[in-house]
């Protein structure tokens, strides 16, 4: 039988699930068979030939469901089995006509580089930087007692061509791996 594609997501208010779940569809869409669960219910990695990991950046740091989903399984992910990573998000698209527009996509890549370089170990076959959503109303503690976020616009960033597009590549690449 053919080896399964792991898309595993961490997320805090669906965004980035829903991210995951366009990710998977596209991927199935391609030929593969795709298990889609969030990274702290998964427990082992042996049934698949590829994982793909989404998680969205809070306070500068990757959500911890995706650092200890890659703590946990750092055997599985060192002894050859590939990884994908996808993170979000940015939030402000700025005006678009100031150096400044680009440089919010450019600190979010920046974040997750160096969450990933806690981990010395880890080689991913690619990483995405996708945009992220954002609802004030939606605020927890203690972020909805700071008044510059509740007067934040709401905003979705999300490209969904884009991340399409980015699962379709990932397809291509993920083929040889999940029919092994
Ligand atoms: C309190 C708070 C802190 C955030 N911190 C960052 C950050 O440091 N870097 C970043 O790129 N995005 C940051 N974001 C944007 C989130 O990554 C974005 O809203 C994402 O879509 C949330 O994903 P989720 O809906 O799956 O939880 C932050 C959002 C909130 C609400």
């Amino acid at each position: 039988m053919d080896k399964k594609v792991l898309v595993a997501y961490a997320s805090t208010h669906g965004s980035t699930q829903e991210v995951a779940e366009a990710v998977a569809a596209t991927l199935r869409v391609h030929g593969l068979t795709v298990d889609l669960q969030p990274a702290r219910d998964v427990r082992r990695l042996q049934d698949y030939s590829a994982v793909v990991l989404g998680a969205p950046l809070y306070m500068f740091h990757l959500h911890k469901d995706a650092l200890r989903f890659l703590s946990r399984h750092q055997k599985a992910l060192t002894g050859g089995l590939p990884i994908a990573i996808f993170a979000g998000g940015p939030i402000e698209s700025g005006d678009g006509k100031t150096p400044e527009a680009g440089d919010v996509w450019q600190e979010t890549r920046k974040q997750l580089d160096r969450e990933l370089a806690k981990y010395p170990w880890l080689s991913p076959a690619a990483v995405e930087v996708i945009g992220g959503r954002f609802d004030p109303s939606g605020l927890r503690l203690p972020w909805s007692l700071i008044p510059a976020m509740r007067q934040m616009p709401p905003s979705d960033l999300r490209d969904w061509e884009a991340i399409r597009g980015w699962a379709r590549d990932l397809a291509a690449r993920l083929q040889p791996a999940a029919s092994n």
